[in-house]
């Protein structure tokens, strides 16, 4: 693909699921005709269509002025501007004056079965208001960066919203990541606050949270303070000046706080997120689109209705955790259900037992997570009553039709809607969706384009591509809840999405659209990696690899992984006289999980002389993958390589691996 080649689809998929008229009889969106009827007024109309949308969902301080507007030159996109609201407000306050004072707006399941707690929306409410005045004491002000480091616990949104509340960013860095990544992040956002917990527990394994953290801050920081949630009772230890304990904090906090009137534009959240080159990216979302975009997506594609109980899988670490467990839910006024723990523990049945005793209605997990249920058989959901469920979500990777399958059949029980959601962390909210009472479905496809987005499929040269012919994917307008720039470097932004196909966002997915206008994601296009549906880039594993004393030079490419969809797959060239060993693999795994943390553990390490190079000293991935996957006979024309040998003893390499 990057070389120039076009993008083959092979996958053929003929199976159909239309909506039953019971669902769409109820549902929001009730058929084809309304959604296409909505969807060209949101495309000619799109001040008439969100400005509504906008008015009805969202509570205002005061209106915007102008509705949206793109200097396509600059890549500045504005929505709502002049209008002023806040987001604590709109997930929260309104929601004690319209009958949803005393609903259930999380419940938290700890990894423990019997540790539950539930947060009515006013309980939630004096909590982030406590927590509010806790950051607001510290002297945390509207624009200052908090950075988060939290497990699954109820803190974890309460903090989101207390910043929230008083105009301040977060920056929330997902628990499975090491120190190293930790430190990256707090020092290219600038943030005074760090909060994090003692640790926890994922199963077996403890986390030590709090020893990373400090780990992290060691060389000197911008952190002022550390807020440390006592989740496990962890020895633990506290920094006389520096650190804190939350429940400290908040048994001296008020219960009420005024929130503050932010702009539309101003920044919500950073969240980092891995792209083909250097360090990951502060993707920057702001207020307003960002929550009007996660309002109504989730109303809409996950139907929700006032009593259902809403359950996503994801952790909050990631956008779909900020989006879909948090903002979009909590807006909706809706409740949502938060599990610390993982689908194993204490048996691989512990989704169905949660769907089960919380009755759950809608429920959005993963494909990586279905294809390791999957393995373990339909007899676990089969022993649970999952009669409950009404909707069925997948996001993060293309789900494979067989995993589609085992979904529909034992999960659903072939009543439920598949929802297979297509977006990125940089999109904010769903962009490539079935509306379940509308659209039918086929397994595979992410079907049509939500509300507001133009998706394009185009060929290298620019031009769109035809019907079922692969390439790159991109998106020819804005949207309400797109990113809006690169923490600090809006350059970057510019180049990253508007460069490649000029006045058009690239995502860096192929993609084909069908016949019947339908989409399918093919996959990344760039050096992404998608290991259980976490984005893990080439660029930071190989620097990490590479930060090794024995490393000279690292790549690494994607191979299909059964369970993980993707895993990663490394070439390392040792520097000169070091053996290579065994033991030195398991040093370089370990020395990986350290820098990076454990979601990008190296599935294979292959010790190589040298790398397949071009002659200006490229490496060329496309064959390193085509090693790495055992096809290299479909290696195509090599006479541009500096080394042409090169490509023999890889093979020979890899299939020596192999045979181990
Ligand atoms: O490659 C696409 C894949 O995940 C990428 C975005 O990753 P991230 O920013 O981590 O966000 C994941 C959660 C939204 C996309 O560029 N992806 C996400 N959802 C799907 C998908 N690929 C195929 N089908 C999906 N439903």
């Amino acid at each position: 693909m990057s070389d120039g080649k076009t993008i083959e689809s092979v996958m053929e998929e003929v199976r159909r699921f239309p909506p039953s008229k019971e669902f769409s009889e109820k549902a929001y969106i009730k058929s084809m005709e309304q959604y296409r009827e909505m969807y060209r007024q949101s495309i000619e109309d799109p001040e008439g269509f969100w400005g509504k949308i906008a008015s009805e969902e969202l509570h205002w301080f005061s209106k915007w002025t102008n509705l949206h507007s793109w200097d396509k030159e600059n890549a500045i996109i504005k929505w709502f501007e002049g209008g002023k609201l806040n987001v604590s407000y709109n997930c929260l306050d309104r929601h004690l004056e319209n009958g949803r004072k005393n609903k259930a707006a999380i419940i938290w399941q700890g990894e423990n079965e019997d540790e539950v707690k539930t947060y009515t929306y006013q309980q939630l409410h004096t909590e982030v208001c406590r927590f509010a005045n806790v950051l607001r004491s510290l002297g945390v002000k509207k624009g200052d960066r908090v950075s988060i480091y939290l497990p699954m616990i109820p803190e974890l949104a309460i903090a989101m919203l207390a910043c929230a509340r008083i105009g301040a960013i977060h920056s929330i860095v997902f628990g499975g990541f090491s120190s190293e990544s930790l430190k990256d992040r707090i020092a290219d956002c600038g943030s005074k606050i760090l909060i994090t917990a003692d640790g926890n527990h994922r199963g077996s394994k403890f986390v030590p949270l709090k020893a990373n953290a400090d780990v992290a801050l060691e060389k000197g920081t911008s952190i002022e303070k550390v807020i440390v949630v006592n989740r496990a009772g962890a020895e633990c230890p506290m920094e006389p000046g520096r650190d804190i304990w939350w429940h400290e904090e908040m048994a001296k906090a008020d219960r009420s706080c005024e929130p503050v009137w932010c702009d539309a534009e101003d920044p919500l959240f950073i969240l980092y997120t891995s792209g083909s080159t250097g360090k990951p990216k502060g993707v920057v979302h702001t207020t307003a689109g960002y929550l009007l975009g996660t309002c109504i997506t989730f109303k809409y594609v996950f139907d929700y209705h006032e009593n259902d109980t809403y359950w996503c899988t994801a952790d909050i670490g990631w956008i779909t955790g900020h989006s879909y467990i948090v903002y979009g839910p909590l807006c909706a006024g809706a409740t949502t259900l938060m599990f610390e723990g993982i689908p194993t523990y204490p048996q691989v049945d512990r989704f169905w037992n949660i769907i089960e005793k919380f009755k759950v209605n809608i429920f959005y997990t993963a494909p990586t997570a279905i294809r390791s249920l999957m393995r373990e058989g339909e007899k676990w959901p089969q022993s649970r009553d999952l009669s409950s469920l009404r909707v069925l979500g997948s996001v993060g990777e293309p789900i494979n039709p067989e995993a589609w399958m085992w979904f529909h059949k034992y999960v659903g029980n072939e009543r439920c809607p598949i929802v297979d959601t297509w977006w990125q962390t940089e999109t904010g909210s769903l962009m490539i969706t079935p509306l379940p009472g509308a659209i039918t479905t086929k397994p595979g496809s992410a079907t049509l384009p939500f509300f507001g987005v133009v998706p394009e499929v185009v060929k290298d040269d620019g031009t769109k591509a035809g019907v079922n012919e692969g390439g790159y994917l991109c998106i020819t307008r804005p949207w309400p809840a797109i990113m809006r720039t690169v923490w600090g470097q809006h350059e970057r932004f510019k180049e990253i999405y508007w460069t490649r196909f000029p006045g058009k966002y690239f995502t860096g997915d192929s993609a084909r659209c069908d016949e019947d206008g339908y989409y399918w994601i093919m996959g990344r296009v760039d050096d992404v990696i998608k290991v259980s549906g976490h984005r893990i880039g080439a660029a930071e594993v190989e620097s990490a690899l590479v930060s090794h004393h024995a490393v000279a030079e690292a790549a690494i490419v994607p191979v299909p992984h059964p369970i993980k969809g993707e895993a990663i797959y490394a070439f390392v060239t040792l520097k000169a006289g070091v053996e290579e060993t065994d033991q030195l693999r398991k040093e370089l795994i370990a020395h990986v999980r350290r820098e990076v943390g454990p979601i990008a553990t190296p599935e294979v390490i292959q010790f190589c002389p040298g790398m397949p190079k071009t002659r200006s000293g490229k490496i060329m991935r496309r064959i390193l993958r085509k090693v790495a996957t055992g096809t290299a006979e479909e290696l195509g024309d090599t006479s541009t390589l500096a080394d042409p040998g090169i490509v023999d003893v890889l093979i020979q390499g890899s299939k020596a691996l192999h045979r181990k």
